[in-house]
This record gives C-alpha cells, sequence and structure tokens, in this order.
C-alpha cells in the first residue's frame, strides 16, 4: 500500500486522473445553487448535473475533484461506527468523452497498479448491473473486469436496488453502476455471502456510475444526449477500509478530533459504550457544523431548512458534551482543531474562522443556557411515566389492595375521561386489559411534555426522541406535530395582532428613547472625556442600553452629572432638527458619527440644540421634551473596556 494517510489517498487519487488528462476543480458549496430538490450537496456528481445533461463545462469534458458532502438522511445513526454526516468524495467525470472501455481499465489499474493503490486483486470483488425491464444486464461492464484477469467467483451481478445510481432527487441523469469491493479475512456468512450483504465480508471502496439515462417524472427513462462516466470514492470510508481499521472514528482523520474531545471531557474513547458513542456524535456533528457554516454559501443556526439541521447538529453535540463533562465552550475549540486541519484543503475555513467561532459559540451559549433546566424537565416527566407505570403493574397484581389503589388515584387525573377508571378502580371491578391499555400509555411522553421541552428549553424534536429512546420510550410526535402547527399559527396570528394594534405606541416609545441614547452619548463625552465612543445600543419599549467604550466604573457623582445633562436637554425642550448631507459635510459641522462606512455617501444627521448633532437613520421623537425625564438604571462592565447602562424616561 502506497499511502498512510487521509490526505495521502487524496493526492493519489486526484494525481491518477490528472495523468489521465483530467483537470482538476475545486469543490462546490455544501448548500446547492439553485435547487429546491435537497439542502446539501450529497454527492460529487450534484453540482455537474447540467455538464451532465449537456451543458459544456469550462474546464473541459475530463474533470477530476473533491467535493464536500453532507448526508443527514441517516443522522440518527451517527454514533455506530460507520455513519459520518460529512465526507469527502474523490470523484472524476467524463462529460460525454470516456465511457466504460477506458473507465474499467484506469480503475483497475488505480486499483492494483504498483504506483497507486497496489492491492492485492485476490483481494478485491466486483459488481454489475444484472438488468431489468427499463436496462439490459452490463455484460459489457462485466467483460471489461474480466479482461483485467477478474475471475467469475469474484464477479457479481446485482440488481437495481444495489448497481443502479440517480441522483438524490427522482428525475435527472441516472444509469447502472459498477461497484468495487475489498474482501476481508471475515469468512462467508453462508452460500449466498455476496457484496449484496451487508455481514462485513465485503467492504465498498469506489463506484463506477455509468450516466447514460434520464430518469423522467413520469418514471420512464430516456437516453441522454452524451454517455457519461460519475464516479465517487468515499475517502473516509475508502481509507478506513484500506487501513484496515475498524471504524472511521479509528483512523488519523479523526485523530486529532477525538483527542481533542478526550482532552477537554477528560474521558477516553473506548471506555465505554456511551463514551464512545458521545464521543462519535460529537466528531462527526461537530465537522459537519463547522463545514456547513464555514463554507462561503454558509448558514447559521435557526429554525428552518439547513439552518435547523445545523442547529440540531450543534444542541445534539452540546447534549453528548455535556453528558462526557466537556466544558461550556467546547464547541469552539473542537472547531479549531477541524479548521486547522482542513485549512489547506478548504480555505474557506480559514477565511472564515471567526464567524464559524463566533456562530458556534453563539448556538451553544444559547442551548446551554436552558440545556440543564431542559434535562431536568425531561427526567421529571420521565419520572412521572415510571412512577404511573409502577402503580398500575402493581395494582393489575393486587387489584384489592388499598395502597395500590390509593397509588393509581395520585397517578391518573380526574379528567372526565378518566373519572369512569377512577370508579372501576375503586369498586376493584378494572380488568386487565384495561390496566394493559394504560401501562402501554406509559411508553410514550406526550406531547405537551415534548413540546415544552422544545418550546421552552429549546430541545429540537429530534434530541427529545434521541434521550426518550435511550430510556427505552417513545414520543408522540404527531401530537407535537399538531402542537407545533397550533402554535405557529397562533404567533402568526399573535405579530398581527400586535401590528396592527400596538405598532404607533411602540415606535413612538422606541423614537424617543432612541432620542435619549444620542443625549446620554453627548453627556457621557462631556463627562467622561471626547475618547467615549459608542459601542452598541438595544432598545426594548421599556429601556435603552447603551455600550460605550471606558475603562473603569463610573463614579456615583458622573453619573449625577450625566442625568443631570440629559434631563436639563430634555427640559430645554428643543425640536430635534433632521437635515441630509454628505459624511464630510458632517464632519464639517462637527456630526459624531458612528458607524461610517455603513451610511453610504449622503446621511442623515440628526440634530438637538446645542447638546447633540449625530449622523443617525433614525426615528427619533420631534423634541427632547417629548422624553419627560431620564434615569440611569444600571451602570456596569460588558465586556473589557467597554461599559453598559441601562436607562429609563419618563412616560
Ligand atoms: N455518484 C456516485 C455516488 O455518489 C458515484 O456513489
Amino acid at each position: 500500500m502506497n499511502i498512510s494517510t487521509a490526505n495521502e489517498l487524496r493526492a493519489l487519487f486526484l494525481d491518477f486522473f490528472k495523468s489521465k488528462g483530467h483537470k482538476e476543480i475545486p469543490s462546490a458549496s455544501v448548500i446547492p445553487e439553485n435547487d429546491p430538490t435537497v439542502l446539501f450537496t450529497t454527492a460529487g456528481m450534484h453540482p455537474l448535473v447540467p455538464y451532465l445533461m449537456g451543458e459544456k463545462h469550462p474546464m473541459g469534458t475530463r474533470l477530476t475533484d473533491v467535493q464536500k458532502c453532507i448526508r443527514t438522511g441517516d443522522i440518527d445513526e451517527v454514533g455506530d461506527p460507520s455513519h459520518l454526516t460529512f465526507f469527502e468524495m474523490l470523484g472524476n467525470w467524463s462529460l460525454g468523452d470516456y465511457f466504460k472501455s477506458e473507465m474499467i481499465p484506469w480503475s483497475w489499474e488505480f486499483l492494483t497498479g504498483k504506483d497507486w493503490l497496489g492491492l492485492d486483486p485476490d483481494k478485491l470483488a466486483f459488481t454489475v448491473f444484472e438488468g431489468d425491464e427499463n436496462a439490459p444486464r452490463d455484460e459489457e461492464a462485466a467483460n471489461l473486469w474480466r479482461a483485467q484477469g477478474v475471475k467469475d467467483d469474484h464477479l457479481f451481478y446485482l440488481p437495481k436496488k444495489h448497481n443502479w445510481w440517480g441522483p438524490a432527487g427522482i428525475t435527472g441523469p441516472c444509469g447502472p453502476d459498477t461497484e468495487m469491493f475489498i474482501i476481508t479475512d471475515r469468512p462467508p456468512c453462508g452460500p449466498d455471502c455476496s457484496p449484496a450483504c451487508s455481514c462485513g465480508r465485503y467492504l465498498e471502496i469506489w463506484n463506477d456510475v455509468f450516466m447514460q439515462y434520464e430518469k423522467l417524472a413520469d418514471g420512464s427513462f430516456v437516453p441522454l444526449k452524451q454517455k457519461n462516466v460519475d464516479t465517487g470514492m468515499g475517502l473516509e470510508r475508502t481509507f478506513c477500509v484500506l487501513m484496515g481499521a475498524k471504524t472511521v472514528y479509528e483512523t488519523e482523520i479523526f485523530s486529532r478530533i477525538i483527542g481533542k474531545i478526550e482532552e477537554l471531557s477528560g474521558k477516553k474513547y473506548g471506555e465505554s459504550e456511551e463514551v464512545t458513542r458521545s464521543i462519535r456524535i460529537i466528531s462527526d456533528h461537530m465537522r459537519t457544523a463547522t463545514f456547513i457554516i464555514g463554507d462561503d454559501r454558509g448558514v447559521t443556526p435557526s429554525n428552518v431548512d439547513q439552518g435547523y439541521v445545523l442547529r440540531r447538529l450543534i444542541r445534539r453535540a452540546v447534549r453528548h458534551g455535556m453528558q462526557i463533562g466537556a466544558p461550556q465552550g467546547f464547541t469552539c475549540e473542537i472547531a479549531k482543531v477541524i479548521i486547522d486541519q482542513y485549512k489547506d484543503n478548504y480555505p474557506e475555513l480559514e477565511r472564515n474562522s471567526a464567524y464559524i467561532l463566533e456562530q458556534l459559540k453563539l448556538e451553544e451559549d444559547r442551548f446551554q443556557r436552558t440545556l440543564k433546566k431542559g434535562m431536568a424537565e425531561f427526567e421529571k416527566v420521565y419520572g412521572n411515566m415510571t412512577r404511573r407505570k409502577a402503580a398500575f403493574e402493581a395494582l393489575k397484581a393486587d387489584k384489592a389492595n388499598a395502597a395500590c389503589i390509593e397509588a393509581v388515584m395520585k397517578v391518573l387525573p380526574p379528567s372526565p375521561e378518566n373519572m369512569p377508571i377512577h370508579e372501576q378502580v375503586q369498586a376493584g371491578t378494572i380488568d386487565d386489559a384495561t390496566i394493559d391499555r394504560l401501562i402501554a400509555g406509559c411508553a410514550t411522553m406526550d406531547s405537551r411534555s415534548a413540546f415544552k421541552l422544545y418550546d421552552t428549553y429549546g430541545f429540537p424534536i429530534e434530541l427529545t426522541c434521541e434521550m426518550a429512546a435511550e430510556k427505552g420510550i417513545g414520543v408522540d410526535t404527531e401530537g407535537f406535530e399538531q402542537r407545533f402547527k397550533e402554535h405557529q399559527e397562533k404567533s402568526h396570528a399573535g405579530a398581527e395582532q400586535r401590528f396592527k394594534g400596538g405598532l404607533a405606541d411602540n415606535s413612538e416609545e422606541t423614537a424617543k428613547l432612541h432620542t435619549a441614547t444620542h443625549l446620554l452619548h453627548a453627556a457621557l463625552r462631556k463627562v467622561l472625556g471626547p475618547e467615549v465612543a459608542q459601542k452598541g445600543s438595544n432598545i426594548t419599549a421599556e429601556r435603552l442600553r447603551f455600550d460605550f467604550s471606558f475603562g473603569r466604573k463610573m463614579t456615583a457623582e458622573e453619573k449625577a452629572e450625566v442625568e443631570r445633562l440629559v434631563n436639563e436637554s430634555i427640559k430645554a425642550a428643543v425640536p430635534v432638527v433632521c437635515e441630509e448631507m454628505t459624511v464630510a459635510e458632517a464632519k464639517a459641522q462637527g456630526a459624531i458619527g458612528l458607524f461610517e462606512s455603513k451610511y453610504g455617501e449622503r446621511v442623515k444627521v440628526y440634530t438637538m440644540g446645542e447638546f447633540s448633532k449625530e449622523i443617525c437613520g433614525g426615528p427619533h421623537a420631534g423634541n427632547t421634551g417629548d422624553l419627560k425625564s431620564f434615569k440611569i438604571m444600571k451602570e456596569e462592565a460588558s465586556s473589557a473596556g467597554v461599559r453598559r447602562i441601562k436607562a429609563v424616561i419618563g412616560k
């Protein structure tokens, strides 16, 4: 074997195809362009679909690349030895150029050639399409393998389920494929053992797709304009097989990431099944999250589409991190290792590293804030379910026992539908079937609890389901969906309501508070010095918050003086005047400008008598007198060198 690292496999593959006249193209984004059918790029061919359909590619007809891919369909399987949500796919393409008779000998050469992988031909097996009503048996591919020296007992004909490839969507370019396998030392699982079974004797390392059909929406297949080749070799998986490693996580690809998780948590991969599973989940999910945020078309955590997948990945990683004792902020520490490991092959990760870390920190903090309480809430719900179940079981064993009866009465709320059961329990006439039904009901978490975990504690429903599965219980997901929909409708209606009814008042209040920040800003500069600059502000209907650069706590006298100055300008009741001018003119008039670059050439300048002149987008109160009065509620540190004031105005 000529390789010992994943990067060597990557380089060997690209070099091989370059030696066959291929041009290397960069990986496309993991967020597909103009394709609403899938959330993420799932294979190397995905971004190339237009060219497979006949569009001319600027780099020619022979291409090779390594594509970042995300497949989240099996996200819940991650934690087992083989599933990954992110992987890199090595690929080469013929866009109407060569076909089977070149590709199969090349595949053979790359796998067995001594300058390339140099694998033992006796340890390789191959599958080809057996044929059906849509397309013939692929004897051509089989004969090409035979011509390389492949024996018939290493060659298998399999149906469409195994040897046909099409894109993730229902329609598009597709065709029969031929797959290549390593034969391991594991003995055959039976007389029919073949690459079609998953016993572990045959492990797939590469797939050559011969794309010559287009599948139409009506399910029929028509020949493509051109015959293409699309091959895919999953880097992590193939590297693992070639190295003879037990799982992808036990290859050098994951060694640094796992090492970091071990260092942060103090736990060891392999020390117990639970720890191993948690470490795998964190490694996989953090890698995927880092690539999603770090993509140049990167998205941020949210409740829809890619953002929701990202949120699920991060929150699941955070939950498992907490489970193994990783400290708060661990997601960023792991992301740093991932960025460093991949930055040479994917420079966007380094370019976007500050953004990656910022987004991870925000999402981890958001979730950490409610995670512990949410887990306690989950345990409480689970505890209640267990107690109910125990009470029903005890009653079933002894229906006349007064203590058992009392226990059941306690766990069964006296709702209208429970009343007949109450009566039967008390009379001792309840039958086993009814009790069994009650016991069965204790195996599923009710939708109200699941919704509370989502709504109050930020638990994605899938996370609740996973935690439930770990306890051996289910979740009423249908009921959850129902509640979710109702909730969305309600909050939508609520937003409209607010919009109609309260907007005028709210915005008036906001405008006044906004005017107060200008007066506060000016007063701070007078009292503390002109080096004070605004760092940020935030206004709700109740109060204003103003962050500014200043190195120490303000004294009581300083605060009192600032308040006095602001109140003085309010009492002066001067009109707030807005003028448009260029940035240069504004500066010449001594306006203080915030975030200037955002404002383009012409800007609005708000002037409040002699007190304040500031570049600003507005809106503001009409007169400083509208503010009535001003009071500082709090002055505190915000971050290093930045102070924060919270203040209110008179109502
Ligand atoms: N497009 C093929 C695959 O993903 C090569 O397996």
